[in-house]
């Protein structure tokens, strides 16, 4: 089997890639990837000399990129997005362009032949804010941000193309994800970091907003499973049921880092910060056969070991175009901020 992996030089899309060539010996991967602020070359590094890897430059909204990208795949496994709920906020152009426009061009070239599997991966943020229950894959969208709308855009347009053409599409919803390869703009790795180098840990509104947290290479084995069981034509919700707020979150990591509980601060709220998520996750687990099997405590404690492990890394990626993001957005909340609520 071969897989062109869109976004594969990103968070999931390396940890995915990594897991796919390490554990399925007759798949080849192409990552076609555009290597935008959040992408990184040297998120696959120990894969360059793998010959069942191959590694492309490029953007999803390029036709010719992607023609020639896809070219001889069977399979397509779309992460490729601009994935911050806080820069969509500030600026939906990029989002709406890669994460629908993108889709677009990726679903066009896929169905000048017959080939296998079309996967896009989209989020749980496109059901909004579910105060109570959990959410079910035949649910009513309800997207909040323009980046939960931009990615709502991206699965229906997938979806269209399985009801118009027959295009072999599945789509799948996963829960918050954290783990090695995080870019630090989200919560679990700022955190972590910042609380590494004594920084502020800026803490949104009252804190008690809800997410369900996923270690990330569960979320690969089930992507891996999708890939090779999923009939076309599915949606799969991919959570693992570790529903925490952020304030407990945020309490973890000074225990298991040994930093000062004190650097956390509560900031101005994001504007329409949606309250909680959680999935119904009942129909990957009967027919696919898949199941998180990663505790929060054990996940997070692994993630900590990698940040501290490779502080090259992540001090290289905060010292660049992050300085200018993070003084944007934290300087003047953590200036009026305050120590509890
Ligand atoms: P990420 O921001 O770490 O990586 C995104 C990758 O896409 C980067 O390598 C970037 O360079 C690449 N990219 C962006 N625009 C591109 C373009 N136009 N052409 C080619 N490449 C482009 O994201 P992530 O957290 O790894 O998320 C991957 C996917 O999973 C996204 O589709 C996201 O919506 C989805 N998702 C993420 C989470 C999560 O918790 N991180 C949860 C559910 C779903
Ligand atoms: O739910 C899946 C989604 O999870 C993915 O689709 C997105 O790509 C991914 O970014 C993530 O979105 P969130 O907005 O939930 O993740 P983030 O890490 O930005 O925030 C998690 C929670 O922490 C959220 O309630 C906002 C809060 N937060 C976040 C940051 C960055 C803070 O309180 N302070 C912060 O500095």
């Amino acid at each position: 089997m071969r897989l062109l992996v869109t976004g594969g030089a990103g968070f999931i899309g390396s940890n995915f890639t990594r897991m796919a060539l390490k554990n399925k010996p007759d798949w080849e991967v192409t990552v076609l990837d555009k290597l935008t602020y959040a992408g990184r070359r040297e998120n696959l590094e120990d894969l360059e000399t793998d010959p069942r890897f191959t590694f492309v430059l490029g953007d999803i909204c390029d036709e010719k990129a992607v023609s020639q990208a896809m070219e001889g795949c069977d399979t397509v496994v779309n992460f490729a997005a601009e994935t911050h709920v806080d820069r969509s906020i500030d600026d939906a152009s990029s989002f709406v362009r890669t994460d629908i426009e993108g889709v677009r061009v990726l679903l066009e070239e896929f169905r000048k032949e017959k080939r296998q599997l079309f996967l896009q991966i989209s989020t749980d943020e496109v059901y909004g804010s579910v105060e109570q229950g959990n959410s079910l894959e035949t649910d009513q969208l309800a997207p909040r941000s323009p980046y939960a709308a931009s990615k709502a855009g991206g699965e229906l347009l997938a979806m269209s193309y399985w009801t118009t053409y027959g295009v072999p599409v599945t789509v799948t919803r996963a829960s918050n994800n954290y783990g090695p390869f995080q870019y630090p703009e989200k919560l679990i790795p700022l955190f972590i970091t910042n609380a590494m180098t004594g920084e502020p840990l800026p803490l949104y509104g009252d804190g008690l907003n809800r997410r369900d947290w996923l270690f990330v290479e569960d979320n690969c084995n089930a992507l891996i499973m999708v890939v090779e069981k999923s009939e076309p034509g599915r949606i799969y919700n991919i959570g693992a049921g570790q529903e925490y707020n952020n304030r407990e979150v945020t309490s973890s990591i000074p225990e298991i880092t040994g930093a000062d509980k004190s650097l956390v601060r509560y900031i101005e709220d994001r504007p329409g910060h949606d309250r909680r998520y959680a999935l119904n996750v009942s129909l990957i687990e009967k027919e696919i056969g898949w199941k998180a099997s990663t505790g929060f405590g054990e996940g997070l404690r692994k993630t900590v070991d990698w940040y501290s492990r490779n502080s090259v890394w992540w001090q290289k990626v905060k010292s660049g175009e992050f300085r200018e993001y993070y003084l944007s957005m934290y300087h003047d909340r953590l200036t009026n901020s305050r120590e509890s609520k």
